[in-house]
């Protein structure tokens, strides 16, 4: 098991996305530690009368040269929203890094493709650099419901072809990201999404008819993040695994979807 931290981190710079997501971009004075792509940090909501339980968010991006740690969090519930108010200056109190990781490439020449929809687009990013850096091929393809939903165009193009769709055609193709255009053109090696299960699961259905192996990372409920509680549990082929520990990232074909 990786060394985990609980680190008072400080809020460096806010970035308001969009009407409901904010970037926040934390850091401290020493090093942060090594995070890899796919794991999540849980933060600690100060200040909130009705969050008790740390909030799983993951990881967006680390800046290595600025020594930043990025987290995208979209503003649902008392929590959350709690997070958007964060100015730079304050502090977050933060455990990481949490679960296990996406699966990098073995070969220069893989060809990857990773599907994002809504927030779940988050640990894409940061995914998506670690394999342009790898030398891999990597083509993001990012569904929302209307353009201004869409999150970090301009950061994702930094390391790979961009693909969007909206449910309203106000920009990239209309429609779902599995209606996509490109689905038909590349040829991907691996797939690899986040996002909301509904996507997910049409992903994965995608995947098995193109026999693309494919890894979701699940964004079950969690609390205590680190195996404890059990409220994160995902029914696999191999019995009750803790999406904390176990993933948050499964390959599909250990998933009963
Ligand atoms: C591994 C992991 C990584 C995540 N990464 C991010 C991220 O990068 N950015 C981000 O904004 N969010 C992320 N989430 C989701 C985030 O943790 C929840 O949105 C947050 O905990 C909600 O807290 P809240 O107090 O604002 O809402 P609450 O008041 O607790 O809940 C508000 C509503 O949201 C629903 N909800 C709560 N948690 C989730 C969830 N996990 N998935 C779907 N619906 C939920 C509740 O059922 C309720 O209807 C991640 C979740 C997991 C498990
Ligand atoms: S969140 Fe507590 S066991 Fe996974």
């Amino acid at each position: 098991m990786n060394k985990k931290y609980i680190l008072d981190l400080k809020v460096v710079a806010v970035e308001q996305l969009n009407e409901k997501n904010v970037l926040l971009k934390l850091s401290q004075d020493a090093p942060l530690p090594e995070m890899l792509p796919g794991q999540f940090v849980e933060v600690r909501v100060d200040g909130s009368t009705s969050t008790y339980l740390r909030r799983p968010i993951s990881v967006n991006f680390v800046d290595k040269e600025r020594n930043e740690l990025w987290l995208m969090v979209a503003t649902i519930g008392d929590g959350t929203r709690k997070l958007g108010q964060l100015k730079v200056g304050d502090t977050l109190n933060c455990v990481l890094p949490l679960g296990n990781t996406f699966t990098m490439p073995t070969s220069k020449e893989d060809n990857i493709l990773l599907i994002g929809g809504g927030v779940g687009v988050a640990p894409l990013l940061y995914f998506g650099k670690q394999i342009k850096d790898f030398g891999a091929n990597v083509t993001f393809l990012l569904g929302a419901r209307t353009a201004t939903d869409l999150l970090e165009l301009e950061e994702f193009r930094k390391y790979g072809e961009v693909y969007c769709t909206t449910e309203d055609g106000s920009e990239g193709e209309k429609g779902f990201v599995t209606n996509h255009s490109v689905l038909q053109k590349g040829n991907f090696t691996q797939i690899s999404t986040c996002g909301p299960k509904p996507m997910m699961v049409a992903v994965a259905k995608y995947a098995h008819a193109a026999r693309i192996r494919c890894e979701a990372s699940l964004e079950n409920l969690m609390a205590c993040g680190v195996g404890a509680c059990l409220c994160c549990v995902e029914k696999t082929t191999e019995g009750n695994k803790c999406a904390c520990t176990e993933g948050p990232v499964f390959d599909i074909n250990r998933l009963l979807w």
